[in-house]
Order: structure tokens, then C-alpha cells, then sequence
């Protein structure tokens, strides 16, 4: 998935898939965590390119 906000900011970049950080007014820091848990359920992972204007997450799930 690919947009074209702001991107994910440096203080966080080490810390996004982890429970409750979240860089967003609202925000639960939830999102990532649990889409990294399904996916990893899957034995895949995700993968994440961030600069301004152009952020990709990329979801590697592995054929059985
Ligand atoms: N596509 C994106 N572009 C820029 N920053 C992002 C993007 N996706 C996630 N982030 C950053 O990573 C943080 C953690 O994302 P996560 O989805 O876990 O939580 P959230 O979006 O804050 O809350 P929610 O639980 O509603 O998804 C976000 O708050 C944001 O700062
Ligand atoms: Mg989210």
C-alpha cells in the first residue's frame, strides 16, 4: 500500500509496530501491531518505506 502523506516521523520510525505508539492526535497505535500479528500468523512480514510524500507498506506473505 502506497500513499502520499507526510510520511512516518523519525521519533517514532524504530517503534511503529509496537502496542500504542502512534504519531497521530487519536491515534490508538493499534493498527500496525495488529496487522503485523495476522500477518506474522502467516509466517510473512511487513515491510515499511517512509519519506515524505511517499510511504509504501508491503505485506511478504510466504505461498503454503
Ligand atoms: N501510512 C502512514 N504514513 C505515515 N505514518 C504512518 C502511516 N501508518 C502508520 N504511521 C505512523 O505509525 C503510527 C502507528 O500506526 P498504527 O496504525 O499502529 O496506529 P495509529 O494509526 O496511530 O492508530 P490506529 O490504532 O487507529 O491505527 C501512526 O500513528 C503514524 O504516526
Ligand atoms: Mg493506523
Amino acid at each position: 500500500m502506497i500513499d502520499n502523506g507526510p510520511g512516518v516521523p523519525d521519533s517514532i520510525k524504530d517503534r511503529i509496530f509496537f502496542p500504542l505508539v502512534s504519531g497521530r492526535d487519536g491515534g490508538s497505535g493499534l493498527g500496525l501491531t495488529l496487522a503485523q500479528t495476522f500477518v506474522q500468523q502467516h509466517h510473512g512480514l511487513i515491510e515499511c518505506d517512509s519519506q515524505p510524500g511517499q510511504t509504501d507498506f508491503k505485506l511478504l506473505i510466504p505461498l503454503p
